[in-house]
């Protein structure tokens, strides 16, 4: 495995995520002003092109998975193009997608066709009504019709994202369970994390413990189920039902330790930890004409600069570190 990928603490990063765009057709409350984010200048986003390339040089050097995310990925016009060539790349074995689902349906056959292999969903609430408050805007119904075309076309299983706020959508767990019974989902429940600016707050902010004791009061025999090397989420299973449930604990247990994440902003930043205020312009290197070696080089210096994790998170009397808050950073946070 390559030696630039490698951080010092010996995590092996195989595992790329690109965001195509920072735009998003939702506005959803933790996630940005309601007016949306300033957004990049075109020209100064990466191309299709661009982003092969830099696919085929992390692929090269030992990357298997990639995933596409936003913004809302569904939003990028050539996005088939992308993934049909990322299919292409020798070495690669999982092109998986994070979305809101919105317009899911719609691209699906195709998106499977080009080779899309893996679906996670955000839906954070199973009330229509409530899905207008988070989101600010309209389409439960067609994120529904998204999943179910998903789980129609053979994904399996397709992943849910929720995060869990209090107050908000915490009385919605059971019911996203339930959903389990009858479809092939993968519910992960997540626990509230703080960006700049979404106005995070112990209050809204619901543990992996507490999800767990609603669940097990309702669900006793609930199994825990074996976890894949390097799963964000913690996995178990109500007996007897198609789906399973997860949960991401980036809060209160941390998963550093086995993170083998790297990240690319739609301008063109390596990111080596969603956390991270570290990045360095990967675009700029291609543009300046500069071979793949000075890129591995740069790469593997932002790599060997990994921390060992990130700093904010809840103690053992589950009091979060708020003094380190400052470190926490994400104008482009997925
Ligand atoms: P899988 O490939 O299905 O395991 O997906 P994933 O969990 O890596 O990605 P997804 O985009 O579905 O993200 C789900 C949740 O995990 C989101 O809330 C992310 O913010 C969180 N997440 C993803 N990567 C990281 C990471 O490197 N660190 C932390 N702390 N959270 C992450
Ligand atoms: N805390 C936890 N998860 C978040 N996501 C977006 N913002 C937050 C946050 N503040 C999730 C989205 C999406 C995934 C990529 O990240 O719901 O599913
Ligand atoms: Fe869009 Fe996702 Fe942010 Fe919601 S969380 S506004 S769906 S990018």
């Amino acid at each position: 495995f390559s030696e630039f990928l490698t951080d010092s603490f010996g995590r092996k990063h195989d595992y790329l995520r690109i965001s195509l765009t920072e735009r998003c057709n939702l506005r959803c409350q933790y996630c940005m002003p309601s007016e949306g984010v300033g957004l990049t200048p075109q020209e100064r986003l990466l191309t299709a092109d661009e982003i092969i390339k830099l696919s085929q040089l992390f692929a090269s050097e030992g990357v298997t998975k990639i995933r596409l995310t936003g913004g809302e990925p569904l939003v990028r016009r050539d996005l088939i193009d992308i993934v049909r060539e990322i299919n292409l790349i020798p070495g690669i074995d999982v092109i998986a997608m994070t979305t809101n689902g919105v317009t899911l349906a719609r691209h699906l056959p195709k998106l499977k066709e080009a080779g899309l292999s893996l679906i996670n969903v955000s839906l954070d609430t199973l009330v229509p009504a409530k899905f207008e408050f988070i989101t600010r805007r309209r389409g439960w119904d067609r994120v529904m019709k998204g999943i179910d075309a998903a789980l129609q076309l053979g994904y399996n299983p397709v992943k849910i994202n929720c995060v869990v706020m209090k107050g908000l959508n915490d009385d919605e767990i059971l019911d996203f369970v339930q959903l389990t019974e009858t479809k092939a989902v993968d519910v992960r429940f997540i626990e509230y994390m703080p960006f700049d600016g979404n106005k995070w707050n112990y209050e809204k902010f619901v543990s992996y413990q507490q999800m767990l004791d609603i669940i097990r009061d309702r669900w006793p025999e609930l199994v825990r189920m074996q976890d894949s090397p390097n799963d964000t989420s913690k996995a178990y299973q109500v007996p007897g039902h198609i789906g399973r449930i997860g949960f991401i604990t980036s809060m209160s247990e941390h998963f550093c330790g086995s993170c083998n994440r790297l990240r690319l902003t739609a301008d063109g930043n390596l990111k080596v930890c969603l956390f991270g205020n570290a990045e360095v312009s990967l675009r700029d290197v291609i543009r300046s004409g500069h071979s793949d070696e000075e890129l591995l080089k740069i790469i593997g210096v932002a790599v060997g600069n990994k921390k060992k994790q990130h700093a904010g998170y809840l103690n053992r009397m589950g009091i979060f570190i708020k003094d380190l808050h400052s470190n926490l950073n994400t104008a482009k946070r997925r």
